[in-house]
């Protein structure tokens, strides 16, 4: 545990001290959407927000505090687990931080994707803030996939205070059931949220999977990628996929981009963003 705990911090720190290196390193590609995903995690580094953004990110931490105080009982059920979790104790241990939600709505804001995928939407903080990014686009849709239907409802009840049910699609199931069936529709992504099912098979199968559900060029972002050595062994495989062209590393999470314009091929960056 100390010695995962040291190997962690020995690694960001080594990555803080190149930081500014890689940076140069980055700007001498011109692939554009490399650069605005520098230009996203640039802007979260040095907290660069305009007004719109602080106000957008109050709305979704008023619904995170909300959340916090939330004692309703969720179920596990469909997992076939006779668990049980309170909403606050989901919402303090599954939800990404403000942090991490933030460089999300910035990826999203900068590259305008128009449809965007989310595997685990959990209780909706990420689905927030990814809706807060595409509010002014009038054609961005957002989708995100969750098992508990406790969790789906209470996702919906929000996002339905944030935008028109349009803008949004929560599928509700286990992955093993909605995912097969959303592969068979014609969808093609550009942005994709890879936050459910944290292991490495179901993590390399969505790739796998989604590469085919993709326009280029597409932005993967795959959470928690240190978290486990299967994540890290599946991060390992995804970085040196045949068809990714770029990769940055920021520790927590992994951005894969595939671009069919870009010649290079696995060109892989680190950079720190936060913990
Ligand atoms: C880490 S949380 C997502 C957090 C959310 N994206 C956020 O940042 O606020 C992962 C979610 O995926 C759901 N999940 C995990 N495995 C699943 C599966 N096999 N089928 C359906 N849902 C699953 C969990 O119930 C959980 O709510």
């Amino acid at each position: 545990m100390i010695e995962k705990k040291i190997r962690k911090h020995l690694s960001i720190t080594r990555t803080r001290l190149n930081q500014k290196k890689e940076l140069e390193k980055i700007s001498k590609y011109k692939n554009s959407t490399l650069q605005k995903v520098v230009e996203a995690v640039s802007t979260v580094l040095n907290s660069n927000y305009k007004e719109e953004d602080r106000q957008a990110f109050q709305n979704c931490e008023n619904y995170r505090t909300e959340l916090l105080q939330d004692e309703t009982l969720i179920s596990y059920q469909i997992f076939g687990s006779d668990k049980t979790a309170m909403v606050k104790d989901i919402c303090k241990n599954a939800a990404s931080s403000k942090k991490w939600c933030e460089f999300l709505y910035f990826l999203s804001k900068k590259t305008a994707p128009s449809l965007i995928l989310e595997i685990g939407t959990n209780l909706g903080i990420s689905g927030c803030y990814v809706l807060k990014s595409i509010q002014n686009s009038p054609q961005a849709q957002f989708v995100t996939m969750e098992g508990l239907s406790q969790l789906c409802e209470i996702s919906g009840d929000q996002f339905a205070t944030m935008a028109p049910v349009s803008k949004y699609d929560i599928r509700e199931g286990l992955f093993d059931a909605t995912f097969p069936q959303l592969l068979k529709e014609d969808v093609h992504f550009d942005l994709l949220f890879i936050d459910g099912n944290h292991q490495k098979e179901p993590t390399i199968k969505y790739f796998k999977a989604l590469k085919d559900k993709i326009k280029s060029p597409a932005i993967f972002v795959f959470d928690d990628i240190n978290w486990s050595h299967e994540m890290k062994e599946a991060w390992d495989l995804l970085k040196r996929d045949s068809s990714v062209n770029f990769t940055i590393d920021l520790y927590k999470q992994g951005i894969v981009i595939l671009d069919k314009q870009e010649t290079e091929k696995n060109v892989q960056f680190n950079l720190h963003l936060g913990y």
